[in-house]
């Protein structure tokens, strides 16, 4: 039977950069899929690869907030920018979609109502902290405070970065909003549970992940850890639901209750799917029953096997839709054997790599040259980044075209002499080996492999020397069979390669005057007489000046140590089980110098006042004596050098801004309380002192940030 195969890569979130953390997965997933494409029908009938923006959740909400445009703006725009870097990388969704879709809304629906009818959804009341101030309930991650362990400053409510503890939000110390500053209340809500602890999921999830083929053994093992032995019970029930605000699917029969970004992020698998379904007259229900004969394949990070491995398949089976064949995961990337980072700009984003004028298959060919089907990390070594792309595609591969081509034209009239010939039999018998490397995603080992038989055609080109041949007069024959034999092993070499540089073998397809290369064009040779077309530079080497430019790019002072935190909705899935290596995560950045971030800035506590009472300063020059309301029981007094720009008696009545929280200052003329807030050009062009206002609305105590 042919094989169907519905292939998908993790989802981006719908506020942040593709970057080369990233496209490890995406074009590690393109490679495979490229390769599917290839096999003639017979073998693989349909090759469906698709994905779509993670747009769900409250980090995304906030950033929408901060920018001042709603969610459904910033997750368009979004959309637009990751669309734009994909087809840069040359990654070839069949669709790229959106969770925030009908079709996504619709199975999530569906797949809770059935999920409710089998008894596996559970309400219940918890205790989770609740922002006063911001008026929603905090993600672990937008709650700070002191490390409960090692009494380390401003670490996140899950663990600290300081001394490596795990805890729950409600064990730190000093808790603080971090969307706020605030001091969170633990309130108590109704959560809506997915019933994982039941025998049925438990039961179900053992099997399933020992089952052949699901699961890497790494990662089998790993879940075997997290289900416990037979009989123990070690899932506990996965919260589903969040409370409003929050920018996702409003839960039918629960007002004020949303999906958790996580149940409905892979149903987004389901979504983008229908609706290429629907656009392209497949039939969905064919490919999502139970009892479906078609495959499916999620590659991920190795950071979100839980939800990959645990929560989607139990969601599936319990709804009555087939599970995944297969989860494949990979590690993470770490450039020059370091996490990516800011400050050293090896945090590089895909936009960036492009302008930069770097060609996106060197990367392609990069990655694929370290993938394995494991789920170790891999480096992205820059020098060795430059050094094997140019030794590799330059020296080895391009190279035999580029030495061979023009004699063809020129001496030929663009026509081969026969192609075929015994010495590249090894390049034609090693297709099924190469075929087994790609399908079993050693991509290393398939590289390693076609890298060896381009030696071979290059010591055939060597010992040739068509520039000699050429030279000779008499043996134009032998001229014109060398470089005809070397085309076609050139020829083969593309097909190989093909999944890895697409547009290069675009281009060789262009230049051969042939169709589109799948895999069993290794068989026949170009026939003799077979005209090609004028050979034109293929790729260029990589000069490492530009990637030290592109490093360059990508340095920044301003590091947000915390960034990515804040920005990305919690991995953790809420069963207080563990989850990943510990190896960081593929978008980590490291702090850098220069700037602060949001908890930084929130530290200071800015609060409209008003100006209560103003008046001189005896033997003071400069200052005027305020007395400011701020919402407090008595109002504060501070001392501000502004008299050479106001009259103390016109400020009464008037509101500004003031830092409560400076730590007050004994002067000579009294305690200043505080600092108010006032503007001037430090180069003095425009001279004065502007103090700053509220627009009119503002009360004394409002918080300013
Ligand atoms: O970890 C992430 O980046 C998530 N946005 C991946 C979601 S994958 C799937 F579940 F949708
Ligand atoms: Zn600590």
């Amino acid at each position: 039977m042919p094989r169907k195969i519905l292939v998908t890569s993790a989802l981006p979130y719908a506020n942040g950069a593709i970057h080369l953390g990233h496209l490890v997965e995406y074009i590690q997933t393109d490679i495979w899929v490229r390769f599917q494409k290839m096999q003639p029908r017979d073998r693989v009938a349909e090759c469906w690869y698709v994905c779509a923006d993670d747009t769900h959740g409250t980090p995304i909400m906030l950033r929408a907030e901060k920018d001042g445009v709603t969610p459904e703006a910033l997750i368009g725009r979004v959309h637009g920018e990751h669309a734009r870097d994909f087809a840069g990388f040359h990654v070839a969704f069949d669709n790229f979609h959106s969770t925030h879709s009908p079709e996504t809304q619709a199975f999530c629906n569906t797949i809770y109502a059935r999920l409710e009818k089998n008894g596996l959804i559970e309400k219940r009341t918890i205790e989770q902290y609740y922002d006063p101030v911001k008026q929603l309930f905090l993600p672990d991650r937008f709650i700070k405070g002191e490390c409960p362990k090692c009494g380390a400053k401003d670490q996140y409510g899950d663990n600290c970065e300081a001394c490596g503890a795990a805890y729950t939000p409600n064990e730190l110390k000093n808790p603080y909003s971090a969307v706020s500053g605030a001091r969170p209340e633990l309130r108590d809500s109704d959560h809506y549970f997915f019933r994982l602890s039941d025998a049925r999921c438990q039961g179900f999830l053992r099997r399933w992940t020992r089952e052949p083929g699901r699961l890497q053994p790494e990662a089998a093992n790993k879940m075997q850890e997290w289900l416990g032995g037979e009989g123990e019970s070690r899932l506990t029930d996965w919260d589903i639901s969040r409370d409003a605000p929050y920018f996702g699917f409003e839960i039918p029969g629960a007002p004020g209750k949303y999906f958790y970004v996580w149940l409905d992020a892979p149903i987004g698998y389901m979504g983008s799917f229908k609706n290429l379904c629907d656009r392209r007259g497949i039939d969905f229900d064919a490919w999502f029953r139970p009892d479906t004969e078609t495959e499916m394949y999620h590659f991920i990070g190795k950071d979100i096997l839980y939800f990959h491995a645990l929560f989607w398949p139990a969601k599936l089976e319990h709804a009555g839709f087939r599970t995944p064949s297969g989860v494949f995961a990979h590690g993470f990337l770490t450039v020059d054997g370091a996490k990516m980072s800011k400050s050293r700009g090896t945090f590089i984003t895909a936009e960036s790599y492009l302008e930069t004028g770097l060609d996106p298959e060197w990367l392609r060919y990069y990655y694929a040259a370290k993938l394995n089907a494991t789920m170790e990390d891999i480096d992205l070594n820059l020098e060795d980044f430059v050094a094997r792309v140019n030794s590799d595609l330059i020296g080895k591969y391009v190279n035999i075209a580029s030495r061979c081509a023009g004699f063809i034209g020129k001496k030929f009239g663009g026509r081969l002499a026969a192609a075929g010939a015994e010495w590249q039999k090894p390049l034609r018998e090693a297709s099924a080996r190469i075929a087994e490397a790609y399908e079993q995603r050693e991509f290393g080992r398939a590289l390693r492999e076609i890298m060896a038989l381009a030696d071979a055609a290059n010591v055939f080109v060597n010992d040739k020397k068509p520039w000699e041949l050429a030279k000779q007069a008499g043996r134009e024959a032998e001229l014109h069979a060398a470089c005809s034999q070397a085309i076609e092993a050139f020829r083969l070499l593309t097909l190989y390669l093909k999944p890895v540089l697409p547009r290069v073998a675009g281009a060789v397809e262009a230049f051969l005057g042939i169709a589109p290369l799948t895999w069993d064009d290794v068989a026949a040779a170009l026939p003799e007489g077979h005209a090609i077309n004028a050979y034109s530079h293929l790729m260029t080497r990589i000069d490492s000046k530009r990637v030290a430019a592109l490093v360059e790019a990508n340095r920044e002072s301003l590091a947000p140590a915390q960034a990515k935190k804040e920005e990305t909705p919690e991995k953790k899935p809420e069963t207080g089980t563990e989850i990943g290596t510990g190896a960081g995560t593929p978008a980590s950045a490291d702090a850098g110098g220069g700037t602060i971030g949001i908890e930084d800035f929130m530290k200071v506590e800015l609060k409209v006042a008003r100006i209560v009472d103003a008046g001189h300063v005896e033997g003071a020059e400069r200052l005027v004596r305020l007395s400011l309301d701020i919402g407090e029981e008595k109002p504060r007094q501070v001392f501000a050098g502004i008299k050479s720009a106001y009259d103390p008696a016109r400020l009464v009545g008037r509101m500004t801004v003031m830092v409560a929280n400076l730590a007050p200052r004994k002067m000579r003329f009294g305690l200043s309380e505080g600092m108010i807030l006032a503007a001037s050009d430090p180069e003095g062009k425009t001279p004065g002192i502007f103090l700053l206002a509220p627009d009119s609305g503002a009360q004394p105590g409002m918080r300013v940030k």
